[in-house]
């Protein structure tokens, strides 16, 4: 074994891949990414890169969020919460599609600019874009002394840690819990929403060892892979409202790891088109965890089965109605609905690295991709 080799093996400790040892840094990176910035028993989340610009960001006409891939989704996952502690319209922009369509940008607008590289190139160009027309411009990155973190105003380091592997995992928690925080911090000048901000923190403050036990689900989980999902052509993965954008991600990952097709569902959207895939043949993995949206998930449920569809339920654990329920069961414990999805992704992480293990591919480095794209 080469020296290089040997150091490699020492990084992944006694995991088989990066992808495999970052999916379970994950206890220990959100951490890392909440470390000095939230008081558990003062409810107060303290963002230091935008101190300076608190006042300015809650001015601001609207917030616009720019990433790509895994960053994307991250923005996704926030979106309402943005909206809701700060009454601010937001909009979530694929980097690539905000160049193309040469979006209109403000002086009083603000923009994040999500990138665990930070140097993905579409996102640097509309960096560019969004400088030029004078707005404030946020950067959310894992790489201090990347290219968005220098040209950016300010911003926020998620402190996740080296992320090697090409399939992001880790780095996609800690941003959605670093824009959690941000959302925290924009929102604390509403007494309105103090309750609402004290709930969020309290989840926050259990997650990591929620993602501790989701994790150690994981015997369970590649026996799913091995016996149910291995060797289908394709896998469906719905949910709705905050799971949108655990969906999305879910099934990026699915296909970027395993290359097995997947596509992500708004469950919201199941009769304008996708109930035409489902049969009796067909995999789906159904988001219905416990929030506002069960009942309608639940419908979705129904409207699955009645086309001899048999879906797996990701639930929460303790959810008898779920445990009547016939199919194979993906079991989580229950956080705040708004962070929900921190806890859900995880399965999904973990399905997706069997996946590509039992497809005998290149897990850390899937066919086609890089790291970064630093190129358009
Ligand atoms: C995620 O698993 C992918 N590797 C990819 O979608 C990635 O999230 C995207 O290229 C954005 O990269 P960035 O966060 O470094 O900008």
């Amino acid at each position: 074994m080469t020296l290089e080799m040997e150091l490699a093996q020492v990084m992944k400790g006694q995991f088989q891949h990066y992808m495999q040892k970052e999916i379970f840094e994950q206890p220990e990176s959100v951490v890392n990414t909440m470390r000095g910035r939230i008081n558990f028993a003062t409810h107060t989340v303290t963002l230091g890169g935008l101190r300076a610009y608190l006042a300015t960001i809650r001015r601001a006409r609207r917030i616009v969020f720019v990433a790509c891939g895994t960053s994307y989704h991250s923005a996704l996952a926030t979106r309402a919460l943005f909206e809701e502690l700060t009454e601010i319209p937001v909009s979530v922009e694929l980097a690539s599609d905000f160049l193309d369509r040469t979006c209109p940008v403000f002086r009083d607008d603000v923009c994040v600019f999500i990138s665990q590289s930070g140097e993905t190139a579409d996102t640097i160009l509309a960096l560019r874009a969004c400088i030029d027309r004078g707005a404030l411009c946020l950067g959310v990155t894992n790489t201090a002394s990347s290219s968005i973190s220098r040209m950016t105003h300010c911003g926020v380091h998620i402190n996740a840690g080296p992320e090697i592997g090409v399939a992001s995992t880790k780095a996609y928690t800690s941003q959605y819990i670093a824009l959690v925080l941000m959302a925290l911090q924009l929102g604390d000048d509403r007494v309105s929403t103090a309750a609402r901000r004290a709930e969020i923190m309290d989840g926050l403050r259990d997650m990591p060892q929620q993602i501790a036990d989701v994790l150690a689900t994981d015997t369970g989980l590649h026996t799913l892979a091995k016996d149910v999902l291995f060797g289908h052509a394709s896998l469906l993965i719905m949910g709705r409202g905050y799971q949108n954008a655990t969906v999305l991600e879910a099934a990026l990952k699915i296909k970027e790891v395993s290359y097995m097709h997947s596509e992500g569902i708004l469950a919201g959207e199941l009769k304008h088109g996708p109930l035409a895939l489902i049969d009796e043949n067909m995999p789906v993995i159904l988001f219905m965890t416990k929030d506002a949206l069960y009942p309608k998930v639940q419908s979705a449920y129904e409207q699955i089965t009645a086309r001899k569809g048999c879906p797996i339920l990701l639930a929460n654990e303790g959810d008898t109605n779920a445990e009547k329920m016939p199919g194979h069961k993906i079991w989580v414990p229950r956080t705040v609905d708004c962070l929900q999805g921190l806890l859900n992704v995880l399965p999904m992480q973990l399905l997706s690295y069997h996946l590509a293990v039992l497809a005998g591919v290149d897990v850390d480095c899937p066919r086609n991709l890089a790291k970064s794209v630093t190129v358009e």
